[in-house]
């Protein structure tokens, strides 16, 4: 079977660290969308490291890890992640592959992520500009280049053909590209170096594992709020972060999908720009940027905070057919007294709804709260449910009513450790 793990957020919930912790019930751990946008962070043994495109399960040296098709790859972002990897001495020949069929993002793409922001000015998507929206507009377009290609004789003309195309894009923009020259030399002496990687048609990796009754695990990025389709469009990225995107992107068959993993955060945070209901813009959301230490595992950007919003959660969970839920960062409520969860938007009419409307970005709802007493109390070192103190354990009961789900673990920390299971539930 193939589990999923995802976001149900705007990202940054918190997947590197579960997927980390998961990654030894399974023999593969495959990453199925996004690319160096990602920021996935693991903690453990006093080590902090942050993963853009390789899956979280790398540090399990039993594990295969797969970047599967449905990725966009920067190569000079690989080199560097291979690099910061060298000190934990981990076989990454043998234990990665990488998708022919993933996109390759060529030094060009960011600077048309670059140009396309500048072209919209106040409007931002407030993009990573990893170059990820113009390499999937090139595979939408028939016209992107893929790992693959790499290994072709005739490489280099792809390539030049491609560039020539972008840089027409750049003329017309009026945006310079003199960068280019000194990116084009990493690029292609990093192409060299992904070469020496196993470059394969990884859904015959993944299929011939489920075959053999191996556990695959598909390592979401971004969340569902992102989600080209069902995210607050156009602030959105461009792939599919749902359950359905580990299908398209990895080459399995949706009756292979087990548990469906939702990973939500107590409260609610988005980077860039875009609708974001429950967004605290007082101090109440800098103490919660400060406590929950919000910024931006690629780009350093401060996190926007606010509360949770449910319906908002509802609707994630429902697109995913989320079976269990984990709940993350709990412990950066304990410095608040009222913790408010937003059940409801009221609508510009004066109706009362928990779906969300069609297009959040042009209509202003207002939240509607239920407040809960916060716990006060430090979260360290309690690994049971029955240890958790009396307010969370109600807050948690009450989400599992809400969502009509088990919530599987509560994180209390960013360290490996730091988690709650409930071992009730048979995870
Ligand atoms: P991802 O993109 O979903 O993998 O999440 P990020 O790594 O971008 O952001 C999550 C951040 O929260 C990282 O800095 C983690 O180390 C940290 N983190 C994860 N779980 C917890 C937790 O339970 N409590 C706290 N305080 N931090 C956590
Ligand atoms: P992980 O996997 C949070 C956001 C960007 C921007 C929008 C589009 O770490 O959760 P893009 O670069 O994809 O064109 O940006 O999406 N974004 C993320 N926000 N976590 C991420 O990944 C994100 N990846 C993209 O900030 O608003
Ligand atoms: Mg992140």
């Amino acid at each position: 079977m193939v589990d999923v793990l995802l976001g149900l957020q705007w990202g940054d919930e918190g997947k590197g660290k579960i997927v980390d912790v998961l990654a030894p019930q399974y023999q593969v751990v495959a990453r199925f969308q996004g690319g160096p946008n990602a920021g996935h962070t693991l903690e453990f043994d006093g080590f902090k490291h942050v993963l853009h495109q390789i899956p979280s399960g790398i540090f399990r040296p039993d594990a295969l890890n797969i970047i599967g098709n449905g990725v966009v790859l920067d190569p000079i972002v690989f080199r560097r992640e291979i690099d910061g990897l060298a000190k934990f001495n981990l076989d990454l020949h043998a234990n990665l592959i990488i998708s022919k069929k993933a996109a390759l993002i060529v030094p060009t793409h960011s600077l048309l992520d670059a140009a396309y922001e500048q072209a919209k000015g106040a409007a931002k998507i407030g993009s990573t500009l990893r170059g990820i929206g113009p390499t999937y507009q090139d595979k939408v377009a028939r016209q992107g280049l893929r790992i693959g290609d790499v290994l072709s004789p005739n490489f280099r003309a792809k390539y030049d053909k491609l560039v020539d195309a972008h840089k027409a894009i750049l003329d017309r923009l009026n945006f310079d590209y003199a960068v280019l020259a000194e990116s084009e030399e990493k690029f292609f002496s990093a192409v060299e170096f992904l070469k020496t990687f196993k470059l394969t048609d990884s859904e015959y990796d993944v299929n011939n594992a489920l075959q053999a009754g191996q556990r695959v695990l598909a390592e979401g990025a971004q969340g569902s709020l992102l989600d080209l389709d069902f995210g607050s469009y156009p602030f959105v990225t461009s792939s599919s972060t749902m359950a359905a995107g580990a299908c398209t992107g990895l080459g399995i068959a949706p009756r292979q999908i087990g548990e469906v993993y939702g990973i939500f955060k107590a409260y609610c945070t988005r980077v860039g720009s875009g609708p974001f209901p429950t967004e605290l813009l007082e101090e109440t959301g800098e103490r919660m940027r400060a406590e929950g230490r919000e910024f931006g595992a690629t780009t350093g950007r401060p996190r926007r905070c606010g509360w949770l919003d449910l319906p908002a959660l509802k609707y994630a969970v429902m697109l995913n057919g989320v079976t269990q839920l984990v709940m993350m960062k709990a412990d950066v409520l304990n410095i608040f007294d009222t913790i408010r969860v937003c059940t409801h938007y009221q609508l510009p009419d004066g109706t009362i709804t928990d779906q969300l409307p069609y297009d959040l970005c042009d209509t202003d709802v207002v939240p509607v709260y239920k407040d809960f007493k916060g716990w006060k109390t430090s979260l360290d070192g309690i690994r049971v449910f029955d240890s958790m103190p009396a307010e969370l354990a109600g807050y948690v009961s009450y989400l599992e009513a809400e969502l009509n789900l088990p919530i599987s673990f509560v994180s209390t920390g960013p360290d490996r450790e730091a988690l709650v299971h409930r071992e009730a539930v048979g995870v």
